[in-house]
């Protein structure tokens, strides 16, 4: 269910350069099931920026009722959000979009979770529904730097987490597809950006991949088909309401 709330900033830190940890609280915090999805976020209290920020939740405390997002301050919208302090009243509009299912592998089974930069928040939550499920995860994490790395501690107890940057400077120098990962996975699990995207679904073809797509947008509720991708049967989805995350085959990207 879409709803929407004032919630209470709890805390904002910063976790890595530009990159920030907020988390909120607020009732809306009950319809957040499903990790991968994402909220809207208003962040200024005049009509500039006029728009929301779609901002993917990373992890959800219902018996507390918060819940944290991990974003990048890079443009005016982020850099007001990321001047928010405890205390602060956010108009946030979610839960939305269609997340990752952790019930796609069995008890007992095996689950891969490649994160990209700032796609890798979202995949947090995911692992952890994972573990309560008994499935063993893998987790292969990729950064531009050393200094970009972040959570790697709070993958670490969730299952085998190897890290990669581009410098070197921190894990495996190179990519997350450096990473050869032979094992049977029931199901593979990726977030980040696009080029990364295609990268783990030209490596990991024939598996079960689910992918989860950036993109900009408007509305964030199915209105304005600002965030439309094409289909294999010249169709096409919105990312907003039919994704963030789908089937690999269900898209072209
Ligand atoms: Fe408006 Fe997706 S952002 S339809």
């Amino acid at each position: 269910m879409i709803r929407k709330q004032q919630m209470t900033v709890i805390s904002q830190k910063l976790i890595a350069p530009n990159i920030y940890e907020l988390t909120m609280e607020g009732t809306l915090v009950s319809s957040m099931t499903m990790p991968g999805q994402f909220v809207h976020i208003k962040v200024s209290d005049s009509y500039d920026p006029l728009l929301r920020r779609p901002i993917s939740i990373c992890q959800i405390d219902q018996e507390a009722s918060q819940f944290t997002v991990v974003y990048r301050a890079e443009g005016k919208g982020t850099m007001l959000l990321a001047e928010k302090e405890a205390g602060n009243l956010v108009d946030v509009l979610g839960p939305l979009g269609n997340g990752f299912s952790p019930d796609e592998v069995p008890p007992g089974g095996k689950a891969l979770l490649i994160g990209g930069g700032i796609g890798i928040p979202p995949l947090l939550q995911l692992s952890r529904e994972l573990n309560e499920k008994d499935v063993s995860v893998t987790h292969i994490l990729g950064l531009r730097t050393g200094a970009d790395v972040f959570y790697e501690e709070l993958f670490k107890e969730l299952g085998e987490t190897i890290i990669t940057t581009e410098d070197g400077l921190k894990g495996m120098k190179g990519f997350v597809t450096s990473v050869k990962c032979t094992d049977d996975y029931d199901a593979v699990y990726t977030c980040g950006p696009t080029p990364m995207l295609k990268a783990v679904m030209h490596q990991y073809a024939g598996k079960k991949v689910f992918i989860s797509l950036e993109e900009r947008m408007g509305c964030g509720i199915g209105a304005c088909f600002a965030c439309v991708c094409k289909t294999p049967d010249d169709g096409y989805k919105k990312i907003c309401s039919d994704g963030p995350v789908f089937r690999a085959e269900e898209v072209l990207i």
